[in-house]
C-alpha cells in the first residue's frame, strides 16, 4: 500500500507542476464541437482517434489504434503526457483489430486527453510522473495487471477469459500451507487470475492448431500445438486447485462461448501472436515461474511453479518454431514486421512476495529487458545460414 501512496503523491506533483503539454487531459463535458485528435479511455478499452468530434452525446472519429485495457482506470486519473502507444505499452494494454471509425457515447468515457501542438518545460518531468499517477490509481483501485502465465485467447484481437463458476470439476488436488492474513487476498486474486489465464490458454492452443492447419503448416507444429493445449489443461487444474485452496471455496470455469468465435486466417496475425503471446509472454512466464519456484517456501506452490516453468518454456519454443516458419514463408517483410512488434510485449503483474513464489518487479523488469534483446537478436538471425567453423 505504501508504494501505491508514493506513486499517488508523485502523480499529484505532476498535475500541480506540469505546464504545457502535447497530450492534455480534458473533461468530457468540455470537449466542444471542434475536431481534434484524442486518446479516449472507456471502462474496458482505449482508442487513439484522429479528427474526432463530439456531436450530441457521442464522440466519433477515425481509429488510429485500439487497445483492450489490462485493468480498469479510475475516473479520477489524468492520462500522462506520453504518446498513446507509449502509455499502452507501459500499462500493458493489448491492441485489437478495430473498425476504421468508432462512435463512443460520452457517458462511457472514463478519461480523455487531447493532442495539442505545444511543448513545455514540465513535459519531460511530467512524462514519468504522470504515468505514475495512472499506475498509482490502478493500484489504489485494487485493479490488477495481467497474470504472467497463460497464452491469451484472442477473439478479433480482444483477450477473453472465462467467468468463474462454483464447481470442483477443474480442481486438482493441491494442499497449500496456511499463509498470513494480509497476504491471503493477494494470493487468492493472483492464483484465480492465473487459473483463468491458463484455462484461456487451452482454447488459444486449440485455435492455434486449427489456424496452423488452415495455413498449411507442417505436422510437427500441429502436434506441438495440441500437446501444449493438453498441458494447459493441467496448468488450469493446478491453478484452480491453488486458487480454491486460498479462497476457501470451489472455483472453476464457467461456459466460455466466445471460444468458438473466430478470426479469418492470417499468417501475419498468427506470427504476431506467436511472437507476443508465445516467445515473449510464455518465455517470460517460464522464467518467472522458475524463479518463483526457487524462492517459494511452500513445497506445493514450488511444485506447481516448476511444472509451469518447464512447460511454458516448451510453449515458447513451439512459438519460436512458428515464428521461424512464418519468416521462411513471409521473408524480410515478415521479419521486419515482427521486429517492430517486440517492444509491444506485455509486462505482467508483479508482487514483492518471493517467499510465496511472487517475483518482485525489479527482478521481472530485468528479465523482461534481457528477453526483449535476445528476441530481437533471434528474429534477426532466424532463417540465416549457419556458418560452421572448421575444427
Ligand atoms: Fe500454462
Ligand atoms: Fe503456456
Amino acid at each position: 500500500m505504501w508504494r501505491a501512496m508514493v506513486v499517488m503523491v508523485m502523480g499529484v506533483m505532476f498535475v500541480a507542476g506540469c505546464g504545457s503539454a502535447s497530450w492534455k487531459p480534458r473533461d468530457v463535458s468540455d470537449l466542444g464541437g471542434q475536431r481534434a485528435d484524442y486518446l479516449v479511455v472507456t471502462d474496458r478499452d482505449a482508442y487513439e482517434l484522429r479528427d474526432a468530434v463530439v456531436r450530441g452525446d457521442v464522440l466519433s472519429g477515425t481509429v488510429v489504434h485500439a487497445w483492450a485495457l489490462s485493468a480498469r482506470i479510475s475516473s479520477r486519473s489524468k492520462l500522462p503526457n506520453l504518446s498513446p502507444e507509449t502509455i499502452a505499452e507501459r500499462l500493458g494494454w493489448e491492441p485489437f483489430e478495430h473498425p476504421a471509425t468508432v462512435a463512443i457515447p460520452t457517458q462511457r468515457i472514463v478519461t480523455i486527453s487531447r493532442h495539442e501542438e505545444e511543448s513545455g518545460t514540465g513535459t519531460v518531468l511530467g512524462f514519468g510522473l504522470g504515468l505514475m499517477l495512472v499506475v498509482g490509481a490502478l493500484v489504489v483501485a485494487g485493479a490488477a495487471w495481467q497474470p504472467s502465465c497463460g497464452r491469451p485467447l484472442r477473439v478479433r484481437g480482444r483477450r477473453c477469459v472465462t467467468p468463474l463458476a462454483t464447481t470442483d470439476e477443474w480442481i486438482a488436488d493441491v494442499e497449500v500451507a496456511p499463509v498470513p492474513a494480509p497476504v491471503l487476498p493477494i494470493l487468492r486474486t493472483v492464483w484465480t487470475q492465473e487459473a483463468q489465464a491458463e484455462h484461456a490458454a487451452i482454447a488459444a492452443f486449440a485455435k492455434l492448431s486449427l489456424e496452423l492447419i488452415a495455413l498449411g503448416a507442417p505436422p510437427d507444429l500441429v502436434i506441438r500445438a495440441h500437446r501444449a493445449a493438453l498441458q494447459e489443461v493441467q496448468h488450469a487444474r493446478l491453478c484452480f486447485g491453488v486458487a480454491s485452496a486460498y479462497a476457501g471455496t470451489k472455483l472453476g470455469p464457467a461456459p466460455l462461448p466466445e471460444a468458438l468465435e473466430g478470426d479469418t486466417v492470417d499468417l501475419d496475425r498468427v506470427a504476431r501472436e506467436a511472437l507476443l503471446d508465445g516467445c515473449l509472454r510464455e518465455g517470460l512466464a517460464a522464467e518467472i515461474a522458475a524463479t518463483g519456484a526457487s524462492t517459494a517456501i511452500d513445497p506445493a506452490i514450488a511444485r506447481v511453479m516448476r511444472i509451469q516453468a518447464r512447460e511454458e518454456a516448451q510453449h515458447a519454443e513451439l512459438c519460436w518454431a512458428i515464428v521461424e516458419w512464418a519468416i521462411g514463408r513471409g521473408g524480410e517483410p515478415m521479419r521486419d514486421m515482427l521486429l517492430g512488434q517486440v517492444s509491444r510485449a506485455a509486462f505482467p503483474r508483479c508482487d514483492d512476495l518471493p517467499e510465496y513464489g511472487r517475483v518482485p518487479h525489479a527482478v521481472v523488469a530485468a528479465m523482461h529487458a534481457a528477453l526483449l534483446e535476445r528476441t530481437r537478436q533471434r528474429i534477426r538471425m532466424s532463417g540465416l545460414p549457419t556458418v560452421r567453423l572448421a575444427a
